[in-house]
């Protein structure tokens, strides 16, 4: 449920440098911030901005009430997709900045969904991921190999110490991608959510730079 592109504001969870930063010195180094060199070739999906000519493409993503049932979103119109996409960035300069991109397959240059990575915490170094597919491009792999790539570069790129996602509990198939990511389910709140007029049960998973090296190390990155 997670991201600017996938949950809006609202659902941002910690602030910028956060309530709970108040008083802490720096947790590690810090970051400078985050500006890959597009396009990102992953083996089969290719990572490039979103741009304002894919306002048909978001939009019908958005639009789906499938694809947004476990998101914080209702079903965006055509403005709100139009504001949404206008709101996108593909670097990262300050805590509580998020980079979204279009994840197309290369055979075909065809948009399969949205991912993004949120500098959630410079103090702590937190990471958040989220995305978002279309139907007709789910059950191949798509949306882990391109997560994957977003994680290497949270933990390569902006120097994470750890990252998460937070889900609705019902969201098998988003739990499925992060388990093969190798994230570690680390909490379920129950009912702790208002969303789409009922209490909802909210998974949370988390995976720590030192986890993900001992599958990375440095000559693969
Ligand atoms: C969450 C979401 C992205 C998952 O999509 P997905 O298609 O299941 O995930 P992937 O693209 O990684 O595909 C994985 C599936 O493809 C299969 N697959 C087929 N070929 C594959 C290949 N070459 N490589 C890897 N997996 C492959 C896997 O076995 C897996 O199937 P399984 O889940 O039944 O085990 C998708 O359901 C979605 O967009 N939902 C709506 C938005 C949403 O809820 N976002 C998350 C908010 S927290």
């Amino acid at each position: 449920m997670t991201g600017p592109a996938a949950a809006g504001p609202s659902s941002a969870g910690l602030s910028p440098g956060g309530p709970s930063a108040a008083g802490h010195s720096p947790g590690g180094p810090s970051s400078a911030g985050l500006s890959p060199a597009y396009p990102l070739r992953t083996e089969r999906p290719v990572l490039r901005p979103w741009r304002l000519d894919d306002l048909d493409t978001f939009h019908r993503l958005r639009r789906d009430p499938e694809v947004v049932r476990y998101l914080y979103d209702e079903p965006l119109t055509r403005d709100l997709a139009d504001a949404k996409l206008r709101s996108l960035n593909s670097s990262i300069a300050a805590p509580g900045d998020w980079i979204n991109v279009a994840v197309e397959v290369a055979a075909t240059g065809e948009v399969a969904g949205d991912v993004g990575i949120g500098w959630i915490s410079e103090v702590h170094q937190q990471v958040e991921l989220g995305y978002t597919f279309f139907a007709a491009h789910r059950g191949q792999g798509y949306a882990t190999e391109a997560s994957a790539a977003m994680v290497g570069l949270a933990f390569t790129g902006l120097g994470a110490h750890r990252l998460s996602a937070r889900l609705d509990a019902r969201n098998t198939a988003s739990a499925r991608v992060l388990e093969r990511l190798g994230f570690r389910r680390e909490a379920d709140f129950v009912e702790n959510e208002w969303v789409k007029s009922e209490w909802t049960d909210e998974a949370v998973y988390g995976i720590l730079a030192s986890e993900w090296a001992v599958h990375h190390p440095p000559s693969e990155s």
